[in-house]
Parts: C-alpha cells; structure tokens; sequence
C-alpha cells in the first residue's frame, strides 16, 4: 500500500518546521488591539523611546504567541523608524539562563554601553529574552541600567508577575496573550492546505481555541488534523 502524498506532507511539516515565520511587525497576532496599538505607537515615533525614564519594552504572556520573534524584529524596525537607516549594529541578545545573576548581565551590558553605537540613531539595543529567569538582585540592578538614554532594551517573559517592581515602572507594557479564534483562520487554513487537505472553518477552530495563542501548538496541531483527515480519506493504517 503506498503512503498519500498529503500525509507525507504532513510529516514534513511536522519535523520542517514554520514556513510562516513572521518578516515584519505586520505578521505578528496581536491578542488585542491595545497591544497593537502600542507597538505601533513605539515604531512610529509617536511614542517617544528612551524618554522620561522609560527605556524598556516588555512583552509578557503565554507561551508561544510571538514574544521572542516581535522582540527580535523590533530594533530593525524602530531604528528604520528613526532614521531611515538599517541596523549597522545588530542587537545584542541575552537569553537569560535560571539564575542569571547582576554581575554576569551588568557586566556585559556595561561592555556593550561603554562603546559608541554604530547606528545612525546612536543608541544600542538589548533584547533579553525570559528575564524572569534573572534572580531578584539582577533585575534590580538592570533597573539602574535602564536609567540610559543610551539604549533601547526590548524584554520577555512568560511570568510577569515574578518581576521586579522597580524594573517593570521603567518599561512600555505589552501585552501577548491569545487573540481571538478568528484571527489565526487565515494562518491555520494555509497549514492545511500545505498539508495537502482542505479543513472547513468548523474543522479548524476547535483545534485554534485548543491552542490557547500558542503558535507551535497551532502549527502542530493543524498538521496533526490534516494528517488524520488524510488517513481517514485513504484508509491508511
Ligand atoms: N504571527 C505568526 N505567524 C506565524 N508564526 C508565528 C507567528 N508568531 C509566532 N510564530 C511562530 O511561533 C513560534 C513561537 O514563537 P515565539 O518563540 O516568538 O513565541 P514566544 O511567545 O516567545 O514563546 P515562549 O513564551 O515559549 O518563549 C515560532 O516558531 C514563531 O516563528
Ligand atoms: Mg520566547
């Protein structure tokens, strides 16, 4: 019996991985438009950054819903925003590790600050991705850090509610949690259809709702219900 070529597909993009990956800020879900709305207002200048103490972005929320990609877009595209020019220095990323302490982050962002940017608009960019994994006294000491007008620090986390106080006064809050059902259609129609199978919208949306904004769990699960509708259509196994 030989395999349809719709599940083969299905496998793939199991393993492959996200062809969908966003390229501009214009991708990404947004869980509601107020978050949008901030990001928008960053990116158009509307909303002045570094200004009066605030040098900070943090996005918080549930797993999977674009955090560490928008964070990984933002500094290209505020710095476009600013001056027209492309990054001449790419952010710098701290993936911070259980137990990060000060020192260890300080140290390397003082290294970074004690230089001169080579971006048009001057400033550089930090993005650190889950900092609730930084002990208390890290996060305090990054407070004093984000006093510069030096830099833009675009943040992460999953736990908003383990941060330090002190340290989320000095950022922009954005806000990433699931959007509606509706708005991931567009993007759980094309995964079946990659697939090679075509899910009705009735199909789709229990698996979207199941995924809680999750777009890994999306990814695989649309997969998932293709592959099934496949096996069911060509009775393998
Ligand atoms: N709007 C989108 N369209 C398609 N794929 C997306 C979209 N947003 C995120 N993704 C994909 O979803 C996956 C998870 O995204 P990402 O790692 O940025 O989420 P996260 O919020 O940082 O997750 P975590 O909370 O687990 O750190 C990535 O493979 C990313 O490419
Ligand atoms: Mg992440």
């Amino acid at each position: 019996m030989s395999i349809p070529q719709s599940y083969l597909k299905g496998l793939q993009m199991l393993t492959k991985g996200n062809n969908h990956e966003p390229q501009t800020i214009d991708d990404i879900i947004f869980g509601n438009s107020e978050s949008k709305l901030r990001i928008q207002d960053i990116v158009t200048g509307a909303e002045e950054i570094p200004y009066c103490g605030k040098s900070a972005i943090l996005l918080y929320g549930v797993f999977g819903t674009g955090k560490t990609t928008l964070a990984n877009l933002l500094p290209h595209t505020i710095e476009k925003s600013k001056t027209g020019c492309e990054l001449a220095w790419e952010q710098e990323l701290i993936a911070c590790q259980q137990g990060f302490n000060g020192p260890q982050v300080m140290g390397f962002i003082d290294s970074i600050l004690s230089k001169s940017s080579l971006n048009a608009s001057g400033l550089h960019y930090f993005v650190i991705d889950e900092v609730d994994n930084l002990t208390k006294l890290a996060q305090q000491s990054l407070k004093s850090a984000f006093n510069t007008t030096r830099a833009i620090f675009i943040l992460t986390t999953n736990n908003v509610s383990q941060l330090d106080k002190g340290m989320l006064d000095r950022c922009i809050l954005i806000e990433m949690n699931a959007a509606a059902p509706n708005a991931y259609l567009e993007i759980a129609r094309s995964i079946a259809i990659e697939t090679g199978e075509q899910l009705s919208d009735e199909e789709l949306l229990p698996t979207i709702k199941g995924a809680n904004g999750s777009l890994r769990n999306l990814f695989h699960n649309v997969a998932r219900l293709a592959r099934r509708k496949a096996q069911e259509i060509n009775g393998v196994f």
